[in-house]
């Protein structure tokens, strides 16, 4: 039985003072975790000790975990196992099919510590659609990583002659593809198009996010070198983006994964240009008035 007077009870992640302090890095380089059985065939996932450590710092057990675009399912798979509730959405039909049979899995392994206290559901859909899915005021926290534009297409083009004439090969080489042909696909569409539609996605994210709950996007900023654009500043572009759909600017974390990458050769010998090593989590809060 819990001590109602403990801090962990008072604290609203369940968390001890140690656990939060030592959560609280801005830069993180201790994250990876193998990629599951379900996530081999989708190119842009994130692994599960990551959407662990978020669900960990912005939840407790109970409350209701969403991922507008949660691919194979990783999100919901994480709010399972940490005894969140859980709802994802994604529109390509083979990623939705891959995070049920995640998910029904995971099901069948721990139902019994979970049974009914929690929900867990992932819709196939657009997620243009999520306010048909939720409550207002019902999400304690929402993780994702959405489509980067176009860019994908853009780099997977950009790595094949990064390829031919690369000194260090990359290691990778490459399972970024292209989600989907459809017109709904976030990553079909131009960067400023693109910025547009994640505003309404947020002021959505918004109304079913509760007061003082989080919103936490998982982003690497990018370049477009052959349009002579040297650096697209992604991360800044989705922070003030949020803050316009009305959301607080909570937090910025550094994701290194220098130690899971190679570096490639850019640029030489003409122009410097650094390897983009990071991801970048913008971490977002509803305001509480
Ligand atoms: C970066 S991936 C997310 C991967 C996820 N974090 C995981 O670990 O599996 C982005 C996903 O968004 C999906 N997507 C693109 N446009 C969408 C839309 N309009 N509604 C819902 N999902 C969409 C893509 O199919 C893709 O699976």
């Amino acid at each position: 039985m819990n001590n109602p007077d403990s801090k962990e009870e008072k604290s609203f992640n369940g968390l001890s003072p140690k656990e939060w302090a030592l959560l609280s890095k801005n830069v993180w380089n201790d994250v990876s975790s193998p990629r599951e059985a379900f996530h081999l065939e989708h190119g842009a996932t994130y692994p599960i000790a990551l959407a662990d450590r978020i669900i960990k710092m912005y939840s407790k057990a109970g409350d209701l975990v969403l991922d507008p675009f949660v691919g194979v399912g990783t999100t919901v798979v994480s709010a399972y196992r940490q005894k969140r509730s859980g709802i994802g959405i994604e529109l390509n039909e083979r990623f939705h099919e891959i995070a049920s049979e995640a998910l029904n899995k995971e099901k069948a392994n721990l139902f019994e510590n979970v049974k009914g206290k929690v929900f867990h559901k992932i819709h196939c859909d657009d997620c243009r659609n999520l306010r048909k899915y939720l409550k207002d005021n019902s999400v304690q926290l929402t993780f994702t990583s959405p489509p980067y534009a176009n860019f994908i297409q853009k780099s997977v083009k950009d790595r094949k002659n990064t390829h031919k004439t690369s000194l260090i090969k990359y290691s990778n080489n490459s399972t970024v593809k292209q989600y989907s042909e459809k017109v709904e696909d976030f990553g079909n569409l131009d960067y400023h198009v693109f910025l547009k539609e994640i505003k309404l996605i947020l002021a959505d994210n918004l109304r079913v996010t509760k007061k003082g709950g989080y919103s936490v996007w998982v982003v690497k900023d990018y370049r477009d070198t052959k349009n002579k654009i040297p650096y697209i500043d992604f991360h800044s572009d989705l922070a003030n983006t949020g803050k316009d759909a009305g959301w607080l600017y909570q937090d910025l974390i550094v994701w290194d994964q220098n130690s899971q990458r190679r570096l490639v050769l850019l640029g030489y010998p003409s122009v410097f240009y650094t390897n983009q090593n990071c991801s970048f989590i913008v971490v977002f809060r509803k305001p509480l008035l």
